[in-house]
């Protein structure tokens, strides 16, 4: 069969390199791809958000399936054009998709489906707001209630903080008109974990547990980013905390979307904070994490085409996932500067002895082709993905894939998958 992947990221090209595994594939086109699916996927050069210029790809070359890596084209919907054209696609309707595109709306389902959450309460009023902030005191955390790329999210510790935050996004109007409404809600403490479920709409089969390391410096320490690593298996989700995700967030999420009338297909992503073997969620993405999917994907021994393609079609009939023993872990190397500005077109070194290394998997993301060599193009620039027989042994071959590479102002952290072995 065809794929077409939409994405260009590292998830994408984790998703690209476990696909071109499978018998069942024939040809992978990957849009706009990246640099590192060379002789894996064919890029083609089309934006995600290019939703006509997708669909009319998709009919010219009898693609099969399509698979959708970020969240932006799920929620101008892609998924819903796609059907209506008669087109295989995996990935959440923009109905669906509002669990990660309002959080307002993820919030209600939450309270209303008894699903463990921030006590949290809805504004578009900037005064009602400020006085619900004085009501709760500090620390408290505002957010925007549509897609903010990342940055929508303030942790306040006062609560003048708080109240400054508010009147950026409901009165200036920094985020436009994702910030016409803000979700405030109690500060949690404890560790955070994502979980990720492959779904049909009704039945569901859950990964394995991961964790992300989404601050800009050891320690969890600066700014949030996309996601500076990651790894799995994450033993903050002990089997019984696995049972319980799976038990009271995964299935009556899926059972309330469908009750809503907006049944949830495709992969269910759960951002969870874990405390004293207890949890709440923090937030849904209608998507596969990035860079969750690097080390997830590449412990899953289990096809996964065949799991995408029945979540397209509304039956999912594999009943569990298999899944390595060993665990991988993945360290994310970012241009200088970032998550603030950065610089491009640096030559990168040494990609080819990283990926000569016996288990470790170098996956692009932020890189260009530039006269023959590749180069830097964004943020998140590579996914060094190492695996061994536990998380030690893969941090190892991580940073030993990591060590043979080189550019003009790279920056790591160095304690990723650290908090695994601190447990
Ligand atoms: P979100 O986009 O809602 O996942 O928020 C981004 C990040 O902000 C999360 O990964 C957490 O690190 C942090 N965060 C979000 N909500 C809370 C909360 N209620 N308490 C503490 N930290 C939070
Ligand atoms: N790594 C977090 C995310 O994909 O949003």
């Amino acid at each position: 069969m065809k794929i077409l992947v939409i994405g260009g990221g590292g998830r994408e090209h984790a998703l690209v390199w476990k696909m071109a595994q499978s018998p069942l594939v024939e040809k992978i086109f990957c849009a706009p791809g990246n640099p590192g699916m060379n002789g894996l996927a064919e890029t083609v050069h089309l934006a995600v958000d290019n939703i006509d210029g997708l669909c009319d790809f998709a009919q010219q070359h009898f693609i099969d399936l399509t698979v959708v890596g970020p969240e932006l084209p799920l929620t101008l919907g892609i998924v819903d054009r796609f059907k209506v054209e008669g087109l295989a696609i995996f990935g959440p309707s923009k109905a669906a998709a509002q669990i990660e595109g309002s959080k307002g709306f993820s919030k209600d389902l939450m309270a209303k489906y008894g699903i463990k959450t921030a006590a949290y309460a809805s504004f578009s009023d900037r005064e009602a707001a400020a006085a619900y902030i004085r009501d709760q005191g500090a620390p408290i955390v505002v957010k925007v209630d549509g897609l903010a790329a990342g940055k929508g999210v303030i942790l306040a510790q006062t609560e003048q903080e708080a109240i400054d935050a508010v009147d950026d996004i409901l009165v200036k109007k920094a985020f436009g008109d994702a910030g016409d409404a803000v979700v405030i809600e109690e500060f949690l403490t404890g560790e955070e974990a994502s979980f990720f479920a492959f779904t049909d709409g009704k039945n569901i089969l859950p990964l394995a547990s991961a964790q992300d390391h989404k601050q800009i410096f050891d320690g969890d320490k600066g700014p949030n980013t996309g996601g500076m690593g990651a790894y799995s298996p994450a033993p903050v989700v002990t089997d019984v905390l696995y049972d319980r995700i799976v038990k009271e967030v995964v299935q009556p999420t899926i059972d309330g979307m469908a009750a809503e009338g907006c049944p949830y297909c495709g992969i269910l992503f759960i951002g969870l904070m874990i405390e004293n073997d207890d949890f709440k969620v923090l937030e849904y993405n209608a998507r596969f994490g990035d860079p969750e999917a690097q080390p997830l994907l590449s412990r899953m021994k289990s096809d996964v085409v065949p799991v995408l393609l029945d979540c397209a079609r509304g039956e999912l009939t594999t009943k569990a996932l298999e899944w390595h023993d060993r665990a991988a872990v993945c360290v994310v190397m970012a241009s200088g500067g970032y998550p603030g500005d950065y610089a491009k077109g640096d030559v990168i070194n040494g990609l080819d002895a990283a990926n000569a290394i016996d288990g470790v998997r170098v996956f692009h993301a932020g890189t260009a082709l530039k006269d023959g060599k590749i180069v830097t193009a964004g943020g998140r620039v590579l996914g060094v993905t190492g695996w061994g027989d536990d998380v030690a042994a893969a941090i190892k071959k991580a940073y030993e894939g990591v060590a043979k590479i080189s550019w003009n102002g790279a920056q790591i952290r160095t304690d990723i998958g650290q908090k695994a072995l601190n447990r």
